[in-house]
């Protein structure tokens, strides 16, 4: 591949990325996610991790206050708390963030992060009404809200909703997608849809803060998504997690049914379950499945902020069928 580049390509180039990668990411969200933007108003960050980092770096003075999800994404709250910014949780229930106690909690929020395809860890698709509310209130307040569309290719039988990008008349939305969960984590690529009068904001604050994305890793995503092959794999993936999403549950209401509240909204790669009898701690129960090989997480340990609850996270994209 280096041989291949001239020096020109090989020098400083756009701390927003690579144009050809701009481009096959708007392409991608226009055909698959209905997000209407521009190759021009893409960022490409190291993924949803420094595209939280950045965004809380350009939109938020010290101190300003972010709603977050209670119970919600720890690493998030992390990148939030190293930008400075005071963290206002704002409790989650099966509709999403509940937008009414947000304004009664922390009305003088600059900005709200969200994971309304897929909340973490409880699972919760954020329904219409509470996306409209959300936005509503960014509007009002002229607050922004970071729209983390984790998950977001991966519906199982249930019809997709709007992003909120989509739904957005007020221009306050800031996108944010990763390649993390549709091919692996460890490449570190995700990209921010920013509006156009903050573009040039955000590539400068890319570069003061690791000048640009790697180039090869650019070049081989460009042509990955670009090509089509991307939303191939997405399509192939979400009928064999949906096989192994089915073959889990059964496997665990027949197994576990009396002891297990499952909370399942038939999206993402994992679903939440509370415990419906005493059990151990969960991060006991946690350790243990580790220790066989199955994706599950305590609950009480995802979320560092207030609410404390027990049960379980538990992942069924990595446990075959026959092993449910
Ligand atoms: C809510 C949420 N958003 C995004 C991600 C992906 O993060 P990254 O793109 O930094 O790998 C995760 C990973 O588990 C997550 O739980």
């Amino acid at each position: 591949y280096w041989r291949g580049r001239n020096a020109a390509e090989l020098a400083y180039t756009d701390p927003a990325g690579l144009p050809a990668l701009r481009a096959a990411i708007s392409h991608y969200l226009r055909a698959y996610r209905g997000v209407l933007c521009e190759p021009d108003q893409v960022v490409v960050v190291g993924g949803t991790q420094a595209g939280i980092d950045i965004t809380a770096r350009v939109l938020l003075e010290a101190g300003e206050t972010v709603w977050v999800e209670d119970p919600g994404y720890g690493a998030c709250q992390k990148a939030l708390l190293g930008a400075d910014a005071r963290l206002a949780p704002v409790p989650v229930d099966e509709d999403g963030i509940q937008v009414e106690a947000g304004e009664q909690l922390a009305p003088d929020a600059r900005l709200a992060f969200v994971a309304p395809a897929h909340q973490y860890p409880t699972g919760a698709v954020m329904s219409l009404e509470r996306r409209l509310a959300l936005l509503d209130w960014a509007r009002r307040a002229a607050a922004w809200v970071l729209e983390d569309d984790y998950d977001g290719e991966f519906r199982y039988g249930r019809p997709p909703i709007s992003t909120l990008h989509a739904l957005d008349q007020g221009k306050r939305v800031i996108y944010l997608g990763t390649l993390s969960k549709v091919l692996a984590p460890a490449l570190r690529v995700g990209y921010l849809i920013v509006p156009h009068d903050l573009h040039e904001t955000f590539a400068a604050m890319k570069a003061a803060t690791d000048r640009q994305m790697p180039i090869g890793e650019q070049a081989v995503a460009a042509e990955f998504i670009a090509s089509g092959r991307l939303a191939a794999h997405v399509r192939r993936l979400r009928t064999l997690y949906g096989r192994r999403r089915e073959a889990l549950r059964a496997a665990l209401s027949s197994h576990l049914g009396e002891l297990l509240d499952i909370q399942d909204s038939g999206a993402g790669l994992h679903f939440m379950a509370r415990f419906a009898s005493t059990l151990p701690a969960d991060t006991a129960i946690a350790r243990e499945a580790q220790r066989r090989g199955l994706g599950v997480r305590a609950l009480s340990t995802s979320s560092p902020l207030k609410r404390q609850l027990q049960g379980l996270i538990i992942g069924f994209a990595n446990v075959p069928q026959e092993r449910a």
